[in-house]
């Protein structure tokens, strides 16, 4: 039976977000449309599959067909980053950068990444995150102009003498220095392992500079500017496997047994699917749009009065900061966004004044869009989509004492959903939206 017979409550969720992606503009950077044929393979009967090991060394029979599935996204991974070795099997990009510790370091030992508010991610060494917990996290920094401090790097690197060093970021908007860093990490003997969840699409499309000539390990998001599914990849280098010729292996036993238990074979035939969709050609066409709109975006914000961090973009997103008109205030601008259908997300600013909770900064970016078809005039339309909302709740403030925020919020809340033109803005949003279709929807 299908799940439209079979259940109601699940089949009418599904149906509202289905409407949700297909009525709305999708900025949030992180966040893609897979293709038809991603979802076929995803919604494929891979899922029933126990397949604990790798090709040709499983523990359970019946793996001939994953075996195949496997081999091909492990050899569509290698030829197109040009790696000597794929892991396909992590779950998500968190579990794939937390193996990566387990290969290189032992529990203790110093590690560094970009710090969070800084744009880094949670498993670069957060301290709320086991990365900040198990292992001795020294944060490097931006610099006021909010480009990394690469000074910094060298600095803290000489004095700490780090055995891990990420570069890698989710909240940067300009060129990840992956020369300037590994250069620093072969200085003082760490290994150098490049995270590219965001960039790896650009990467591959050639519009950000590939890490695999400098690291000696690249973990990836399947699921972002790569279009693919909920998954990632870990791939060691040449330089990886002539500083350790165990680092291959290393790496495979770190995800299993270490970590994980059966891949997600279905996921894994997803991503063989997307790897196959970013060797046409036509993927390079999609990278360099993905930029073109975002530097159109950029450029629409600015002059329209809005501040960006760095005052631009080099890659798929941007980063408002909103102190301008106050700190604190991502929430207002994201929720009222919501209101007329344009996903982004709140997002902490360097040097942030207020909270990650209440950060003052808004981070959007341009790989959904640029999947539906939208191009340079698109941008300039929702540019001035975002300016209007922005305008129509100039006045709100996030209040400095705690206690009264929630009044506000409420306030702030019963407000966007009575504003008329946000109302108004709301329908030339779907009007929009739905000249541009969505796959699956
Ligand atoms: C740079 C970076 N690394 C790793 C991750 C973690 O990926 P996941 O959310 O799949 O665990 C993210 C997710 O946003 C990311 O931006």
């Amino acid at each position: 039976m299908r799940l439209q017979e079979q259940d109601h409550d699940v089949f009418r969720v599904l149906s509202a977000e289905r409407r949700r992606q297909r009525e709305g503009v999708e900025l949030i950077p992180s966040e893609n449309y897979v293709s038809e044929a991603v979802l076929d393979a995803m919604g494929s009967i891979f899922t029933n599959k126990y397949s604990e090991g790798y090709p040709g060394r499983r523990y359970y029979g019946g793996n001939e067909n994953v075996d195949d599935v496997e081999r091909l996204a492990q050899d569509r991974a290698k030829r197109l980053f040009g790696v000597p070795h794929a892991n396909v099997q992590p779950y998500s990009g968190s579990p794939a950068n937390l193996a990566v510790y387990v290969a290189t370091c032992q529990s203790g030992e110093t590690i560094m990444g970009q710090n969070l508010p800084d744009g880094g991610h949670l498993t670069h060494g957060w301290k709320v995150s086991v990365t900040g917990t198990y292992y001795r996290s020294v944060p490097y920094h931006v610099k006021p102009d909010g480009y990394i401090d690469v000074d910094e790097v060298g600095r803290l690197a000489r004095e700490h003498k780090p055995k891990l060093i990420w570069c890698g970021a989710t909240a940067y908007v300009r060129e990840l220095p992956f020369e300037k860093i590994a250069a620093v990490a072969d200085a003082v003997g760490a290994f150098f392992a490049a995270d590219i969840a965001h960039v790896a699409g650009l990467v591959l499309a050639g519009v950000h500079t590939s890490p695999v000539p400098y690291a000696h390990i690249v973990t990836t998001t399947t699921h972002k500017t790569l279009r693919g599914p909920r998954g990632a990849m870990i791939l060691v280098t040449e330089k990886g496997l002539q500083r350790d010729p165990d680092l291959a292996e290393k790496i495979d036993r770190a995800i299993f047994p270490g970590l994980q238990g059966g891949p997600h074979d279905h996921t894994t035939a997803g991503i063989a699917v997307a790897l196959g969709e970013a060797m046409q050609s036509g993927f390079k066409d999609y990278g360099r749009q993905i930029v073109a709109n975002a530097k159109t975006l950029a450029h629409g914000l600015i002059e329209r009065g809005f501040t960006l961090v760095t005052g631009g973009t080099d890659n798929h997103m941007m980063l408002i900061d909103l102190t301008p008109g106050g700190p604190g205030r991502g929430v207002f601008l994201q929720e009222a966004l919501d209101r007329v259908g344009i996903t982004v997300n709140k997002n902490t600013i360097p040097g942030e004044p207020s909270s990650a909770f209440y950060p003052s900064g808004i981070r959007l970016g341009t790989p959904a869009a640029t999947t539906r078809g939208m191009r340079q005039p698109e941008m300039e339309r929702i540019a001035a989509w975002i300016a209007l909302v922005a305008d129509a709740i100039k006045d709100y403030q996030l209040p400095t004492d705690q206690p009264s925020r929630g009044a506000v919020l409420r306030d702030f809340r019963r407000a966007i959903q009575e504003n008329r033109h946000l109302e108004a803005v709301r329908a030339d949003v779907r009007e929009f939206c739905l000249k541009f279709p969505v796959a699956g929807t």
